[in-house]
């Protein structure tokens, strides 16, 4: 196999789908990144841009405009695109906090915001975060403004809302530091088998993947993900990155990173996740550099490429895996 083909050319060659994060900004800007984005990943995901924050200016508004760039830039370049999230206790609309609303109202709200969206993109994208991080680390429903207001039954509501608006996608829900076998994924494994006993209409389970130092266990990953796909539900790793904690990383970083990217890729294609997007494109564009506190306690170079867009270990690393495998 010839050293000039891209990760997106192994990855179409294996079946597999290898995705980045896209900052639409980013995107305009800088051909380097535009370079990247389209070569060498064949799926895509707005980072930011079909938050709620981002798409909802008013309460009766929405500016597709950045949404709509990447989902654009992905159809251009025949990459699959990840709709993420519609419904988010975290980067809701400035102006919620001033919004006195009733239980109804607000009710009526996610049902236009998830009718509106998803059918804004049907046909075009391919899978939906529909619920993001509704768990607790302690594996307790998280209290948010939307289980305050409307109970937990705004989960089975969000993905049926989905649904009828769009028969066709698939409909996930996602979460971090629920990789592996543990506390929180047993309660998320709990909770999506309650639901799919009531026929709620949810096709996956996201992984997010946000890995620090050898954490997690990637054979404990491959377990996790066999048991929600003996459930029925396919599995996708949705954010990957690699960070380490300040003062811990290895002397070698980048060769410990790539073999952790490799243990994992392999797991993953292992168990039958074949879904894998990385939470970017170069270290440069990773939200851990925008994070002070995080930044200050961990490194901030987690990705394939690094702040010039070239190639790293774990790039090939996993080029490597997906051509052996
Ligand atoms: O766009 C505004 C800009 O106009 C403003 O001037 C600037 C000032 O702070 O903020 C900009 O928005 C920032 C946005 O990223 C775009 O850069 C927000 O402050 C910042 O909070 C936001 O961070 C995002 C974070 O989610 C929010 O919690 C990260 O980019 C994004 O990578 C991160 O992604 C999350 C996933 O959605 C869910 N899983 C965890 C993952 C990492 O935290």
């Amino acid at each position: 196999m010839s050293n000039e083909q891209t990760l997106r050319d192994v990855a179409d060659e294996r079946g597999v789908s290898l995705g980045a994060a896209i900052d639409p900004d980013t995107l305009r800007r800088n051909p380097s990144y535009w370079k990247t984005a389209s070569s060498e990943f064949n799926l895509l995901t707005p980072e930011n841009a079909l938050k709620m924050g981002p798409l909802r200016p008013s309460r009766h508004t929405y500016d597709f405009r950045d949404a709509d760039a990447v989902v654009e830039f992905g159809e251009n370049h025949d990459a699959t695109i990840r709709g993420h999230t519609l419904v988010w206790h975290n980067q809701k609309p400035d102006w919620f906090q001033a919004w006195e609303y009733t239980p109804e109202q607000l009710r009526a709200f996610l049902r236009d915001h998830i009718h509106t969206v998803v059918g804004r993109y049907h046909g075009r994208i391919d899978a939906w975060d529909v619920v993001n991080e509704a768990v607790a680390d302690d594996g307790s429903m998280r209290r948010t403004v939307w289980s305050d207001a409307l109970g937990e039954e705004y989960l089975a509501d969000a993905f049926r809302w989905a649904r009828e608006i769009d028969p066709d996608v698939d409909l996930y829900y996602n979460d971090y530091g629920a990789d592996e076998v543990n506390e929180k994924s047993d309660a998320i494994y709990d909770l999506l088998e309650r639901l799919l006993a009531r026929d709620v209409p949810i096709d996956g389970v996201g992984l997010q993947l946000h890995a620090l130092g050898d954490w997690p266990d990637p054979d404990s990953i491959a377990e996790n993900v066999r048991r929600f796909q003996d459930l029925g539900l396919e599995v996708e790793i949705t954010e990957m990155d690699v960070a380490y904690h300040r003062g811990e990383a290895p002397s070698n970083p980048l060769e410990v990173q790539a073999e952790y990217y490799r243990d994992v890729v392999d797991a993953c294609l292992e168990a039958g996740c074949e879904t894998i997007v990385t939470w970017g494109v170069g270290d440069g564009n990773s939200w851990l550099r925008g994070f002070k506190d995080f930044g200050e306690r961990y490194t901030g170079d987690p990705l394939l490429f690094d702040d010039r867009y070239e190639p790293k270990p774990a790039y090939h690393a996993v080029k490597d895996t997906l051509q052996d495998q």
